[in-house]
Parts: structure tokens; sequence; C-alpha cells
């Protein structure tokens, strides 16, 4: 019997990787103690009031049985309390907070929940593929906006076709950006929403990033400046090193939110209690947030320092804790990863892996995530600055 994926499964382009694993796997066959900066997932440290709070929580939980779809009331309560003090954003937890296993699997099933076959997203990229990919799943097009030097690592949104914006269902941005590092002013979401409501879309507003920034302003939340037509994106993993627990949440406009919840409870069962209880901690500490914060940024200058030595043209992000390297002399951006594996034994992503299909803003970059622990990040500086490219 012969057993066959599905075209749209098999259409996606998996091999890339595989070929940065195998090269990896022959380094350290050869004995390199390979430093992975390839994959956003942060390795420093997990609060210690995360993981007692998580305990009190089995512990608490342990007469219980599936989880609500939404989240838990009191975890909901304490997202709008944080989106209040942190951004001066007031909503309702009943109705315009819902909880989501990361935000990976809602930024992915959102559009099987709005689009038609044949209508638009309005997508960035290089990004998050979960951004595109969800809606070949849900049988939508996606339209590419392009963020690169030239537009300063904002959308030309009135570059957009007529006859795409006729059939466009909403627009998806990611600030601060993964992988550009991009912090979006004020100004831009305020022309984002007026476009948006011209051209009767909804705005999808992926804020993953939020606490991780490294100038002197916060960046705002989109939800600041609109609620109608909004939804914004908030994750753990990143500001409160949670990625392992897999829990984030969804704010915004009710009818979005609305359409979302019918559509999980069909997917699957919620997040488990013990999860909820230790990011409601979490939500509540500004004192942690700030401390990862600058425990980040420390990192991330260091390796930033150390590529300056090593004669590239580094800085540092506006936030999240990629850095987009340029590479030298217009090299190309998976031959200088495989050279920074080879002669530094790090890995890093190619710039053109994360981009969307046909789009190549990402050519001549490499995405260097800091996401491991102090000594590590040391030990890379040191293979990165006695090199010269
Ligand atoms: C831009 C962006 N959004 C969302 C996510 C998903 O994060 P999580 O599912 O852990 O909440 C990531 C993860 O890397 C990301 O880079």
């Amino acid at each position: 019997m012969e057993i066959r994926a599905s075209e749209r499964l098999t259409s996606l382009e998996s091999y890339p990787f595989a070929m940065m694993d195998e090269r990896v796997r022959k380094m350290r066959e050869k004995g390199v103690d390979v430093i992975d900066f390839g994959v956003g997932s942060p390795k420093l440290g997990v609060p210690e009031a995360v993981r007692e709070a998580f305990k009190r929580g089995v512990e608490e939980f342990k007469n219980c049985g599936y989880p609500t779809y939404e989240g838990m009331v009191e975890f909901r309560k304490a997202a709008a309390e944080y989106l209040r003090r942190r951004f001066g954003v007031v909503v309702e937890p009943e109705s315009e907070v819902m909880s989501c296993a990361g935000t990976k699997e809602l930024l992915f099933h959102l559009p099987e929940a709005f689009l038609n076959p044949g209508e638009y997203a309005l997508v960035t990229t290089p990004g998050f593929a979960p951004s595109w990919r969800g809606v070949l799943f849900a049988e939508g097009r996606y339209y590419l906006l392009p963020i690169n030097e030239e537009n300063g690592y904002l959308p030309d949104i009135e570059a957009v076709p007529s006859d795409v914006l006729r059939r466009a269902k909403y627009i998806a941005v990611n600030y601060p950006n993964n992988p550009t590092g991009r912090v979006a002013p004020e100004d831009f979401y305020k022309k984002l929403l007026k476009f948006a409501r011209q051209n009767n879309l909804f705005v999808v507003s992926d804020e993953a990033y939020i606490e991780l920034y490294f100038g002197k302003n916060r960046p705002v939340s989109m939800l600041s400046l609109a609620k109608e037509g909004v939804i914004s994106f908030f994750s753990l993993s990143k500001q409160s090193m949670m990625a392992n627990y897999r829990i984030g949440f969804a704010a915004g406009d009710s009818r979005i939110i609305g359409a979302l919840k019918k559509l999980k409870s069909n997917i699957d069962s919620g997040v488990a209690n013990p999860i909820q209880y230790a990011a409601t901690v979490a939500l509540s500490d500004d004192k942690m947030m700030e401390k990862t914060r600058q425990y980040w940024k420390e990192l991330i200058g260091i390796v930033v320092e150390a590529l300056s030595k090593s004669g590239l043209d580094a800085r540092m992000p506006e936030g999240t804790f990629y850095i987009w390297q340029k590479t030298p002399q217009g090299e190309d951006g998976i031959s200088f990863a495989f050279r920074m594996l080879e002669e530094c034994g790090i890995g890093v992503m190619p710039g053109e892996w994360l981009c969307a299909p046909s789009d190549k803003s990402g050519k001549n970059f490499v995405r260097i995530a800091v996401n491991e622990p102090r000594e590590v990040v040391l030990e890379a500086a040191k293979r990165i600055s006695s090199t010269k490219w």
C-alpha cells in the first residue's frame, strides 16, 4: 500500500534545514562542539518563580479534567491586567482575551477561521513561516510584503494591487520583528490602521517579542491604537523564557477572538492549568521581565561586539534576540552560514531560509539567534572575534 502525504504538505521545503543539520552532525562527529545559534529557542533558564508556580499548580490542580478552551479566568484576567499595566490597553477578559498553546498554533490556524478559498492574507517576509504556511493549509492565498533595508523593514502597504486588496481579509505584521530586529514606530501603526480601515481588512499584530527591546522606549502595542479590527498575539516563550511550556494569548476585537475560540474548540483542548498558573505569575512580575531584558541585552551586545571585531558591519537589534547580520562583500547567506559553521563551529540561519517562497529579501543576511546562556555566548564571541571574514 502506498501512503502519500497531501500535496500541501509535500510541497513544503524542508530540505535546506536538513542540509544544515547534516553538516552540524558531521562537525559534531569530528568532535567540534557546535554552538547552535540557528533556531530561535531561548535556553537562558526558566525563572525560579515560574518553575515554583508550575510545581504549585501541579499540586493545586490534582483533581482536574480537561482545561477550558479559552483559558482559565484567572489567566485571562492576568493577561488583561498585564496589557493595561504595560501598554495602557483595556480589554475585557471574558470576550477579548484567549489563551493558546504558544502563539505559533494560533497564527497557523487563524487563516482557517477567516479565509475562504482564493481569499488573500497580506503577510510580511522574511518572517515566521506559520503566518504564510497556515494560509496555504487553509487554501487561501497570501500576498507577500517584503521588508528589507531599502524600506527600513516596514512594508510598503501602498504598493498592494487593488485586485488583491478587493479579495484580502487581513494584513499580518510582526514587531519587534523576527528576524530583522526592527521595532515599529507608532506612526507606522497609525498608517497601517488607516490603510486597513480603508480597505476593510483586519490587522493581525504578532507581538511575541514586545518585551525584548533595547532602546529607551517600550514598543507600543497595536492594541493601544485600536481594538476594533485588531488582534494581537503575545507569547510567554521569550519574555519569560517559557518556550517549553507552550503558552501565549491573543487579545483584541471580540469578533475575531470569538471566531478563533470556535475554531480552537475543534482543534485542541486548551492549555494545562499548571502552565496557565505559572504564566499568570510570569505576567504579573515586571521585575522578572526587566531582569531578562537586561540579561539578554548584555548577551546580544557581547556577540555584536565580537562580530564587529571580526570585521563585519554588526548592529544591535532594536528588539528581539536576533542579530540580522549582513554578509561580507555581498556573499550569499547560505555560503556564509556554512563558513560560520566550519570556521567557528557556530550554526546560524541563512536569511533566505526565513523568507517566503519567491522572496529573496534575506539573501545576503544570516540570522544569529542569541539563545544560549552567558558561558556559551562568551565562547561563541571568542570564536567569532578571532576569525577574519
Ligand atoms: C515572530 C514569531 N511569532 C510567534 C512565534 C511563536 O512563539 P510561541 O509559539 O512560542 O509563542 C515565534 C517563535 O519563534 C516568532 O518568531
